[in-house]
């Protein structure tokens, strides 16, 4: 798929029609969950390479809102989380797809373009989505707990607690799928890896609760 192609337009359509959906509360928020959940399928189709389909960021989604029930969130707060979580990327529509779809590593110039996709998906979302908490997950889903992220170096507590959560489930969702630069890991190596990273990238309560919602998982 070419991003000169009908993608990029697609999801600005697919972006007008989640504004319909909020503007109009009578559909509710799970008619504004059905139409995030195409624009994700839609983000996910842009770093689709390599003959791999990918559903990842409705995993995400899914892990997210797992993870904040463990926590105790509200059912406010996760309808939050899955709409965030389906959104989260949505600001890669502006990146180009050379950087996007690279097979390996990418050069300063190239990550600093791919980390505008914050920005760009809060503001591509900001007239869409009167949702604060939303569009607090959008900016700041690459935030670390230890301050070192992006775009705001936000650290611990300061970073919403909703972006904490899809922080964790992103990365751990990246590392079981497979991707163009490397091969996938088990969730068992996955867990540990994010294990280490308690504390530094991750909020150590939502590693706690990833636990939780993996031992859960396995012993069903
Ligand atoms: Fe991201």
């Amino acid at each position: 798929m070419s991003r000169t192609g009908d993608a990029p337009k697609t999801m600005h359509a697919a972006i007008e029609k989640l504004r319909t959906t909020l503007d109009r509360p009578r559909h509710g928020v799970d008619g504004s969950v059905e139409r995030a959940r195409r624009l994700a399928a839609l983000t996910d189709r842009l770093e689709t390479r390599h003959g791999y389909t990918s559903d990842h960021t409705a995993a995400v989604s899914r892990l997210a809102v797992a993870i904040g029930k463990r926590l105790g969130l509200r059912q406010d707060e996760l309808a939050n989380v899955e709409l965030g979580a389906l959104l989260h990327d949505v600001g890669k529509l502006e990146v180009p797809e050379t950087i996007l779809g690279k097979a390996t590593s990418l050069n300063e110039l190239e990550w600093r373009a791919m980390r505008r996709h914050v920005e760009s998906g809060e503001r591509l979302l900001h007239r869409v989505v009167d949702l604060p908490a939303v569009l607090g997950i959008v900016r700041w889903h690459h935030e670390r707990w230890d301050g070192a992220g992006y775009p705001d170096g936000k650290r611990g507590d300061q970073i919403p607690l909703a972006a904490r959560i899809v922080a964790v489930a992103d990365a751990f969702q990246a590392m079981t799928e497979r991707r163009p630069y490397r091969s996938r890991r088990s969730e068992k190596a996955a867990l540990e890896e994010i294990r280490r990273n308690a504390g530094t990238q991750f909020d150590p309560s939502c590693v706690n609760a990833l636990g939780d919602v993996m031992r859960a998982g396995a012993s069903e």
